[in-house]
């Protein structure tokens, strides 16, 4: 059985947890290696995007795994990662998520949670960065983003602990992770997700990916996690991109 032991590192500040996390791999950090800052001053995001990361606002975290699986279940690392930080937030602050593929967290269709899996090659072999931004505050994200985005207070109005949060996610990453080893593992992740996101299947939506621009409806995902888009020029498999509601019907 493949288990995980975190050590956490914390800083004041730092440029982005994922940055530091992948330089201390490619110097030959083990894995559970995890990094936690107070603030982030480049705080990084999916599609090159930034991540606000305002001193104190938010959860700001890295992990450094070496999943012994196959290449090709490699891409389900994200989809763990989703689901390990929807049970902990459910565990450590009562707030319920849905999954917006690939592994976007909401609450009331408010991104709560984003998640970053960076992979680096390394003295030891190829390794993954995960990177989990918790929203706690609203001041974790800018006001421009209000209408999309939210945090743990306003989705549970409670003061938000941060050391019971990321207690449960260090809980929720090594159950999901050692899962993920085992022989159903993947089939049994790529079902969880499916149980727990509204835009699984059944949903309007619109895929952007640079240029292109898809409209369809979802259709479940394959064995390693591509998003089924059934479109007017038939079925799309989606392996990256951004998904919203498709606009006509939100
Ligand atoms: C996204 O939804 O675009 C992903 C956001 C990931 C943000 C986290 S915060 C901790 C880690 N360090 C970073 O620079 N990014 C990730």
């Amino acid at each position: 059985m493949k288990s995980l032991k975190p050590k956490i590192l914390r800083f004041e500040s730092l440029p982005s947890t994922n940055t530091e996390l992948a330089r201390q791999a490619s110097e030959g950090a083990g894995e559970g290696l995890s990094i936690v800052a107070e603030e982030q001053t480049a705080g990084r995001g999916r599609l090159q995007r930034a991540w606000s990361s305002p001193k104190g606002a938010g959860l700001y975290f890295s992990i450094l795994l070496r999943p012994t699986v196959a290449p090709d279940q490699w891409p389900l690392i994200t989809f763990m990662a989703a689901l390990a930080a929807g049970d902990a937030l459910s565990e450590g602050c009562d707030v319920n998520t849905d999954i917006k593929w690939p592994n976007d967290l909401l609450s009331g269709e408010r991104k709560i949670c984003g998640i970053l899996a960076e992979s680096v090659e390394t003295l030891t072999g190829r390794a993954v960065i995960v990177g989990i931004g918790i929203n706690l505050t609203a001041d974790a994200y800018p006001v421009e983003l209000a209408g999309v985005a939210t945090s743990v207070v306003e989705a549970s109005r409670r003061a938000p602990e941060r050391e019971t949060l990321l207690a449960a996610l260090l809980r929720a990453l090594s159950r999901w992770y050692s899962l993920l080893h085992e022989i159903d593992g993947p089939s049994k992740i790529v079902a969880a997700w499916t149980s727990r996101s509204s835009y699984a299947s059944g949903k309007p939506v619109q895929v952007a990916n640079g240029d292109e621009v898809w409209q369809g409806i979802t259709r479940g995902l394959e064995s390693d996690g591509a998003l089924r888009l059934e479109t007017t020029d038939g079925m799309k498999l989606v392996r990256a991109g951004d998904v919203s509601l498709r606009p006509a019907d939100h």
